[in-house]
């Protein structure tokens, strides 16, 4: 585990003194690495969105209008209700605002905001999936979310987006010979379908199935983060003083690099490492047995479509993260991805399952540091004020996109 201490200059600024005197902008000081870790925490210094050569039409914008339509259409699922929008909803921050989200059934996770995770090397709060277009090819399989099929979804693009998808993808198979409903999935008499089709009919299903997935990644891969306050301030004259950011909020920055050790796992421009930890969540009671990271490790190497499967387009040169990834590791059990912290302040409740209601109660999460349900927490014990806590809730409201 890596837990820099940024011991000085910011835990030098006592909160008590902040509460006492009138806070003058000129005091703190702010080192010349400090500003560069500051600076690296705003959206200026995020890199354009990398290329994923496991998908060949990842930046073809015929295929990101296809993905966008197949994002909204509701009939890529079993009730004719569910769309990726119904949990991901383009207003909210691409996601719901519950603690566990609802399709043709409730999950037991919560959703997750997509704007810049096509950064992200392993997607879920697991990290199950490599690659944005496998990632989406899970729920729209998954019994609780759109609860369909493989050849379903072959009988729709063939019905609705043939045009479009022959365009980007070439020629659809012989769709007349195919099953109405079959696939890999826990209907049984779906799952019994596909087990009766030919070999051959299956790969060509499974290659539509994965095109559906790359169009959908296309278009995610063209949704940003937002500008925020935060990202304004770096950038004006101003900074690092007050103006664009209140006292507060930039007193709060302080405790965010400082004192609280967030940025250690909140680095970068997306406030995010990418990386999984262990931070002593709360299990939900009546929910499966959730072992994070321990799972994802496991099934993100035996996924068929993962980056060195049959449905990539990569070298298996190109696929550095999943061959060199750690496979397993005791870190891993209860580890979940480290969530972007753009836009959280607006969108609660927290955590892989909205385990923490509010943000003063995550900050007191952090404080307390409480033993993990299972596996080890990274966290130790924090020393912060009331004032501090106030001020680094402060500076996470900052981090909201503009209205
Ligand atoms: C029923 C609600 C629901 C639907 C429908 C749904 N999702 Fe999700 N989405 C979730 C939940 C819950 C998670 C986290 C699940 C987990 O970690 O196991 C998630 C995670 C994600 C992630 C991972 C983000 C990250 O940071 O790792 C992406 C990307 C995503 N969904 C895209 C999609 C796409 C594309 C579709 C449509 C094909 C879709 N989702 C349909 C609820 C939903
Ligand atoms: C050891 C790494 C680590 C450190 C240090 C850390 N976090 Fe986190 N943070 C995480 C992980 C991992 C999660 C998701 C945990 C989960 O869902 O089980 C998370 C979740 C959050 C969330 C919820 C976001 C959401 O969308 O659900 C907030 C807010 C947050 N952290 C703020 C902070 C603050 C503030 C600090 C400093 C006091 C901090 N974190 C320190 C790793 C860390």
């Amino acid at each position: 585990m890596r837990r820099i201490l940024f011991a000085l200059p910011f835990a030098a600024i006592g909160a008590g003194a902040l509460a006492i005197h009138l806070p003058d902008p000129a005091a703190p000081t702010w080192s010349e690495e400090d500003l560069s870790l500051v600076r690296s925490l705003s959206l200026d210094a995020l890199p354009p969105v990398p290329a994923d050569p496991s998908n060949r039409v990842a930046d073809d914008p015929r295929a990101a209008a296809l993905g966008r339509s197949i994002f909204f259409d509701t009939r890529f699922s079993s009730n004719g209700k569910v769309a990726c929008a119904t949990c991901h909803l383009p207003d909210r921050q691409f996601q719901d605002d519950r603690a566990l989200s609802k399709g043709v059934s409730e999950t037991s996770r919560r959703a997750m905001p997509i704007a810049g995770m096509a950064h992200s090397p392993f997607l879920f709060w697991d990290g199950r999936k490599d690659s944005f277009w496998s990632q989406a090819l899970g729920p729209l399989e998954s019994a609780v979310e759109h609860g369909g099929d493989r050849t379903q979804y072959a009988h729709v693009i063939g019905a609705h987006y043939a045009e479009a998808y022959v365009e980007v993808f070439g020629p659809l198979p012989d769709l007349d010979v195919l099953p109405a409903r079959a696939g890999p999935v826990a209907d049984p008499a779906a799952a019994t379908a596909w087990e009766g089709m030919a070999r051959s009919d299956r790969e060509a299903v499974n290659l539509v199935f994965a095109n559906v997935g790359k169009a959908i990644a296309a278009f995610e891969r063209t949704i940003a983060p937002p500008e925020t306050r935060f990202d304004l301030w770096v950038a004006s004259r101003e900074f690092p003083g007050p103006g664009l950011l209140t006292t507060e909020e930039i007193a709060g920055l302080r405790v965010f690099l400082g004192a609280g050790g967030c940025v250690n796992c909140h680095g970068g421009p997306l406030l995010s490492d990418g990386h999984f930890h262990n931070t002593g969540v709360p299990a939900v009671p009546g929910l499966p047995e959730d072992r994070g990271r321990e799972t994802g490790a496991l099934l993100v190497r035996e996924d068929p479509f993962n980056c060195l499967g049959p449905y990539s387009d990569a070298q298996p040169a190109d696929c550095a993260e999943l061959r060199f990834m750690v496979p397993a590791g005791a870190d891993m059990l209860r580890a979940f991805k480290t969530p972007s912290l753009r836009g959280a302040a607006s969108r609660p409740p927290y955590m892989h399952a909205g385990q923490i209601p509010d943000l003063e109660r995550v900050i007191a999460h952090y404080v307390a540091a409480p033993e993990a349900p299972a596996g080890q927490s990274e966290l130790r014990p924090l020393t912060l004020d009331h004032t501090q806590r106030h001020e680094l809730a402060a500076f996470l409201g900052a981090l909201d996109p503009l209205p």
